[in-house]
């Protein structure tokens, strides 16, 4: 008999939902009999707390170390807990936010990252990350766009499949290594007017089509926990919605790692008006998979009795309990059930020179340049920089979701400048705030003479990073504050001015983009963040990032995506023309101000010979696809190669434009090389309205350049 077996004969009922239940630490580190805290409300008693067997957000090897001694002290059946936190983008060690690690288009980068964080999270007491977040998003007002890769599905699955390589490796027993669970399924960033919990109504062929791959790409890379979100999706709450958690996650996918609510979802399925009380809530729940609840206590008070009426078997019972105990066999906790947590390596581990390293490659390749008329890079012996603006000397560049980082850990834009060209060549002010009711223009005016003394300018903007992250939705998506006034007057000043923008999400940088000769967007670079802006200012590196969510010129432009179909009466323009009665605006163009795809570097790439290994490509075949690209500049560079499609007729409206597949790659001054991608029919499929998911007969066209800027077509047909 197998111990998961062995230990369901042995298990009480109460030890059972034990093994489905996860609370804050606070709950079990017992310093009296007690229980004090948001806990008490959950009316748990000291017994539910001596069964409970999982551990939310909490992490410090020491104290985990003790929780678990004393746990498995006091446990007869030696059950160990599972310790569970948000390592979403480092650890300690931070790395950029997700949306901006996308823009790198390196998902080796990812995975080194993800290596470098599942060190550090383990040797702490970490053993499952909820990580890596993969909800599709076209909505720069919604506040965990931080959290996503953007508008684009293969880029997200591509990035979400090396952050589960990276946290797990072959073994996620290993202990250097995490468990992960993927989330928030599904369809969280569709949220209605970009306010988050809002309810999202998809149809059946948006939601396959753009807002599941990646879920799925993350369960077919062995992800062994899923978290249901928040959100209704048309109608019904995820965690109750039977379409989601049955149909699709189990019957479909063939699920059977780990379902854990999202922390109280199942309580707020009664203020979703879905469920009239707790033990109705706890039933929709539980039929509908979700095997741990988190931080509610709907399961511990209702189901014995879901159980005694019949509503629920001991058999469906004992199959949860069994996925809860194969993970932990998995992670290998009944052998050591501190999975690797130590004191003492984990204080080497944080913030070492190989981490820095690490997170500030990733922070200089997250980058994007968006503009850049011969301003950077700047020369090396620039005699005097001014750093200017309420980002000059911020430390709070590490993003909102950064886990145990510390905001005194990271460089500021004046140390990393400082630290290349020495303290005495630099000059800093504020100049103004960020807030969004920051109205003191006071300190522009010694901003602007800054300016006019120094050679050169950089000017540090953008919004907080508590502006974007959950709960953090804007209705504004401005610079807040005066900080346009400020980069007016300040570039008036000195026309050799970069503008370094700091940022959770696409910003509307229309009156920035205006006035500012370059712009490079840094999004929150992490703990290195200002070394790699200094790198990137003065060239040690050469900017490589690309746009992975269309930049807004207006808030009213949201949602606002490159995979959009033509209309009937199409008028995608980058000047604003209204020609009336035409799908556009009165006061404002149609295109995005900065597309899905750009990013500029220090050099130039030229595209040619975009050419197919035959005009034909039949159902279940193969194509060739290659293009020469050569780097026309005098330095060496990273290019992102984005092969798109267009199927300009189909029995639905397609996309003007649907990335097929990217590579990057590096050129030297000079250098050509010929990139190939093998392009799938199945590649290429789309959902019809019959629910099929096919591709149909006729042209088919290949483009290279990136969203609304190609360079080269060729045109094949599918016969
Ligand atoms: C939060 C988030 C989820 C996170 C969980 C545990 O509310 O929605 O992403 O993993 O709670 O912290």
């Amino acid at each position: 008999m197998d111990r998961v077996t062995q230990l369901l004969s042995q298990m009480t009922l109460h030890q059972k939902i034990g093994q489905l239940v996860q609370y804050n630490a606070n709950l079990f580190i017992r310093t009296s009999a007690d229980i004090t805290g948001p806990q008490a409300q959950l009316g748990l008693s000291n017994e539910d707390l001596a069964v409970s067997s999982s551990v939310l957000n909490f992490s410090c090897a020491k104290e985990v170390i003790a929780i678990q001694d004393a746990h498995l002290r006091d446990d007869p059946l030696k059950i160990p807990m599972v310790f569970m936190m948000d390592v979403i983008h480092g650890y300690r060690t931070i790395y950029p936010i997700p949306l901006g690690l996308a823009c790198s288009f390196d998902p080796q980068l990812a995975e080194d990252c993800s290596v470098m964080a599942a060190k550090e999270a383990s040797a702490d007491g970490v053993q499952v990350t909820f990580t890596p977040m993969v909800d599709y998003v076209r909505d720069a007002r919604w506040g965990r766009v931080m959290e996503t890769a953007g508008e684009e599905p293969i880029v997200t699955s591509a990035m979400a499949k090396a952050q589960i390589k990276g946290f797990q490796g072959e073994n996620m027993a290993d202990p250097e290594r995490l468990a992960t669970c993927v989330k928030h399924y599904a369809g969280y960033g569709g949220a209605e007017a970009g306010r988050d919990y809002n309810l999202v109504e998809l149809s059946m062929r948006e939601l396959r089509e753009y807002y599941l791959p990646a879920y799925k790409a993350c369960i077919d890379a062995g992800a062994p926990l899923l978290m249901p979100s928040f959100n209704s999706l048309n109608g019904v709450p995820s965690v109750a919605n039977s379409l989601l958690m049955k149909q699709i996650l189990k019957d479909e996918w063939n699920f059977d790692g780990v379902v854990i609510s999202d922390y109280n979802a199942i309580g707020e399925l009664l203020s979703h008006g879905i469920a009239a009380d707790a033990k109705e809530a706890a039933k929709l729940a539980f039929e509908n998979g979700c095997d741990i609840e988190m931080c509610s206590s709907t399961y511990f008070h209702h189901i014995p009795q879901l159980l005694e009426e019949g509503a629920i078997t001991m058999e469906q019972l004992d199959a949860a309990v069994a996925r809860v105990l194969r993970l932990k066999e998995k992670l290998g906790l009944f052998e050591d059930p501190y999975h690797g947590a130590d004191p003492e390596k984990a204080e080497k581990l944080f913030l070492c020179p190989e981490h820095r390293q690490v997170v500030r490659r990733a922070a200089a390749e997250s980058a994007v340049l968006l503009k850049n008329e011969q301003v950077l890079p700047f020369p090396k012996d620039t005699k005097t920089v001014a750093v200017i603006g309420p980002f000059a000397t911020e430390h709070g560049i590490k993003g909102f979701w950064s886990c145990q980082g510390r905001d005194e850990d990271t460089t500021t834009v004046a140390q990393g400048v400082e630290n290349l060209l020495g303290a005495d060549r630099v000059l800093t002010a504020r100049g103004c705030g960020c807030l969004w009711d920051d109205t003191d223009i006071s300190g522009i005016q010694e901003a602007v003479e800054l300016a006019k003394k120094a050679d050169r300018v950089i000017l540090c903007l953008g919004e907080p990073q508590n502006y974007s992250g959950e709960g953090n939705c804007r209705t504004d998506l401005k610079l807040p504050g005066v900080q346009e006034l400020l980069a007016q007057q300040v570039i008036a000043a000195n026309a050799n001015t970069v503008a370094v923008v700091f940022g959770g999400r696409p910003l509307d940088l229309s009156g920035l983009d205006a006035v500012a000769p370059a712009i490079l967007y840094m999004w929150f670079p992490g703990t290195e963040g200002g070394n790699a802006a200094a790198d990137l200012i003065f060239g040690l590196r050469n900017p490589c990032g690309k746009l992975t969510m269309s930049f807004p010129r207006s808030v009213g432009q949201c949602p606002i995506y490159y995979n959009h179909p033509n209309t009937g009466r199409p008028h995608w323009t980058a000047e604003y023309k209204h020609r009336g009665y035409a799908s556009d605006y009165i006061d404002c163009a149609t295109l995005p101000l900065y597309s899905f795809g750009h990013g500029l570097s220090y050099t130039t790439f030229e595209y040619s010979d975009l050419s197919v290994s035959s005009q034909e490509l039949a159902e279940n075949g193969t194509i060739q696809v290659r293009v020469q690209v050569k780097n026309t500049g005098d330095r060496a560079g990273k290019e992102v190669v984005q092969l798109y499609s267009r199927d300009p007729v189909a029995s639905v409206v397609r996309p003007v434009q649907q990335l097929v597949d990217f590579r990057k790659i590096s050129l030297e001054p000079g250098e050509s090389q010929w990139v190939e991608f093998t392009v799938t029919e199945q590649m290429l499929r789309f959902w019809n309205m019959q629910d099929q998911h096919m591709t149909e007969p006729g042209e088919i066209r290949f483009m290279v350049g990136y969203a609304d800027h190609f360079l080269l077509t060729q045109s094949i047909n599918r016969i």
